[in-house]
């Protein structure tokens, strides 16, 4: 009986590649889809093909960290925000369907690297570090790391950071900013979402947060009695990354966002969540 079905399953394996051959994408797929999956049913003789046609599916898999509005965060039951909808655009142009991992933020460039995820799309800084284990894709944003202070804070500027306590999201360009104050006195506190920084802040632990400035201005307008100084620490650049070496999607999404960029539909995206000064 097993032989049997595994005979079928080889045969329409076999129709399923002579359609794929010299059809478009989209044909391609459908017969990649109904391989891998009964591949996964029969055991191994198809297993060959239906994995290496699993790799080419259709789902783009986004890894994020949806505790950063207005770019990730969840809104009831779903995760919104600009990241959220320029993925979902780009996914749309590959002719691909978005799937959101929402995990820890120092855990998306792991993700990447083992596969597990495509794209990392989190209000992801480029950054040299990074670059050792990730690629990313031409910026889609500016964006700069600020300081959050208490309304009454003796805390100006940078400078008077030191020897203060700092809150920071863990794995982010503020940690490692905030971190450089460590050899000025300072001690770094790092927390799994940026919010619990400001909520340390609000019940006195730490003197100070430092977070890129769109979340940080949500997260001031969403509680009492703190500020942001004017003064930024740094001015960063967001974009997606992606598997080191995997040109293919990274040039696919290039592509995609030069062209998302072209028609004004990024900024129709950022505007809808960032209202102009
Ligand atoms: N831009 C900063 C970085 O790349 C913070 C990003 C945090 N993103 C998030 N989804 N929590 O490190």
């Amino acid at each position: 009986m097993k032989k049997q079905v595994i005979a079928l399953l080889m045969a329409a394996v076999m129709v399923g590649s002579m359609a794929a051959c010299g059809s478009d994408g989209a044909e391609t797929t459908a017969a990649a889809d109904t391989t891998s999956a009964e591949t996964t049913t029969a055991g191994e003789a198809a297993d060959e093909e239906g994995k290496e046609e699993a790799a080419g599916d259709n789902v783009l898999v986004m890894a994020t960290n949806a505790e950063f509005p207005p770019y990730e965060y969840h809104d009831g039951g779903d995760i919104v925000g600009i990241d959220v909808e320029v993925a979902e655009a780009i996914a749309k142009k590959l002719g691909m369907t978005l799937e959101i991992e929402d995990i820890a933020f120092d855990s998306i460039i792991p993700e990447l690297e083992s596969g597990k995820a495509d794209i990392g799309v989190a209000g992801m800084t480029v950054d040299e570090d990074r670059l050792k284990n990730v690629d990313f894709t031409d910026p889609y944003t500016t964006a700069s790391q600020v300081i959050i202070v208490k309304e009454d804070s003796d805390i100006a500027g940078p400078d008077d950071l030191k020897g203060k306590y700092i809150g920071v999201q863990l794995g982010t360009t503020g940690d490692i900013y905030a971190s450089d104050y460590e050899a000025d006195g300072s001690t770094i506190e790092r927390y799994n979402k940026g919010f619990e920084a400001v909520q340390a802040m609000q019940q006195g632990k730490i003197d100070a947060v430092v977070i890129d400035n769109e979340p940080a201005k949500v997260f001031v307008s969403q509680n009492e009695g703190i500020k942001i100084l004017d003064e930024a620490l740094t001015v960063e650049e967001y974009a997606i990354a992606v598997k080191k070496g995997n040109t293919e999607l990274l040039d696919k999404i290039n592509k995609a966002l030069g062209e998302l960029k072209e028609s004004g539909e990024l900024q129709a995206i950022i505007d809808k969540y960032i209202s102009a000064e």
